[in-house]
């Protein structure tokens, strides 16, 4: 039997991952989670700063979702040591006193586009994913949002040309380019034209380009990037997707945690309304995506379509993150 192109892709490439919105971790907060199977927590110092470390306190082990946040530091809950994030391994002590300070290390932290990534500590950390594509716009977050579906199957659906006619009532029109990008991702530049019958939203998207659509889909790692023109309106827009499950689990009984992002240009006339009805088109959009991904048993050896079939190779050409659970 010949192996599916789908089975080739890493179930956690190595990369930075979203996990939160930047706006739902308010100062004292911690939130807590993993990524490829390495817990980690997430707070925000009283000075409004993001820390990341090791979920686990190198005292006795407590997980440090239960600690208190003192300053910049966490207090562990089960003996009171100060726990202070520090990038190069900490060396402890053979024996720790309850209440002592210690060092924890620290994972890299990031807030872009209104959301905060989580990259696990490695010798090399790659840029952010659409590094300099945050300058020039205003961003509003959305999600989280759990989704039933492989977070492999959202990917493909974002390059996939053949679905755009029968799920959102356009037709691509003309050859698609793509490009392979230095800092490791797959860039596709296509248009599209609104056909008719596709509701509201596709209705409002007839009046505002006139018809056709001009987009580019950027995929780093388990992210995209969507940026579109329509009309005279510019937007971007960030889908950062979480695998749920351990790599083993079956393709129709993944989970995925989808965190979004829309911005629009500095200087755009009424940005509030504007982001709005930006991120209502845009889910709008992605809601009919999510209702025929969910539960679908991802295989790609039989399809013809250019788009899916380069970011499958593009994905196949990704490192392994370890899973360690
Ligand atoms: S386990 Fe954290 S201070 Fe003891
Ligand atoms: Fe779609």
């Amino acid at each position: 039997m010949t192996q599916d192109p789908a089975d080739n892709w890493k179930h956690w490439p190595q990369g930075w991952y979203a996990v939160a919105r930047a706006d739902a971790l308010r100062p004292g907060q911690i939130h807590s989670g993993h990524l490829a199977g390495q817990p980690w927590v997430l707070y925000r110092g009283h000075s409004g700063t993001l820390h990341a470390t090791d979920a686990f306190c190198p005292h006795m082990g407590a997980h440090l979702h239960n600690a208190q946040v003192c300053g910049e530091a966490l207090v562990c809950g089960l003996h009171a040591c100060h726990l202070l994030p520090q990038t190069a391994a900490p060396t402890l002590p053979e024996h720790i006193k309850a209440g002592c300070r210690l060092a924890v290390r620290a994972w890299p932290s990031a807030e872009h586009f209104g959301l905060i990534w989580l990259h696990p500590p490695a010798d090399s950390i790659p840029p952010l994913p659409f590094a300099g594509s945050d300058g020039c716009h205003h961003w509003l977050a959305a999600g989280p949002q759990a989704v039933a579906a492989d977070w492999r199957a959202m990917i493909c659906n974002g390059f996939d040309l053949e679905h755009m006619k029968a799920v959102h009532q356009r037709q691509v029109e003309g050859e698609p380019l793509f490009e392979r990008l230095p800092e490791n991702g797959l860039r596709m530049t296509y248009r599209t034209r609104v056909l008719p019958h596709g509701g509201l939203s596709s209705w409002l998207m007839q009046r505002l380009s006139g018809g056709i659509i001009h987009l580019v889909h950027t995929c780093v790692g388990s992210s995209i990037m969507v940026q579109s023109r329509v009309g005279r309106f510019r937007t971007s827009a960030v889908f950062a997707l979480l695998p749920q499950d351990a790599p083993g689990t079956r393709p129709e009984q993944r989970r995925s945690v989808a965190l979004a992002a829309i911005g629009i240009p500095h200087g755009a006339r009424w940005s509030t309304l504007q982001l709005r009805l930006a991120r209502a088109l845009y889910l709008a959009f992605l809601r009919k995506d999510f209702r025929v991904v969910e539960g679908m048993r991802l295989q790609l050896q039989h399809t013809a379509d250019v788009g899916v079939q380069a970011v499958a190779a593009y994905q196949h050409t990704l490192a392994d993150m370890e899973h360690r659970s």
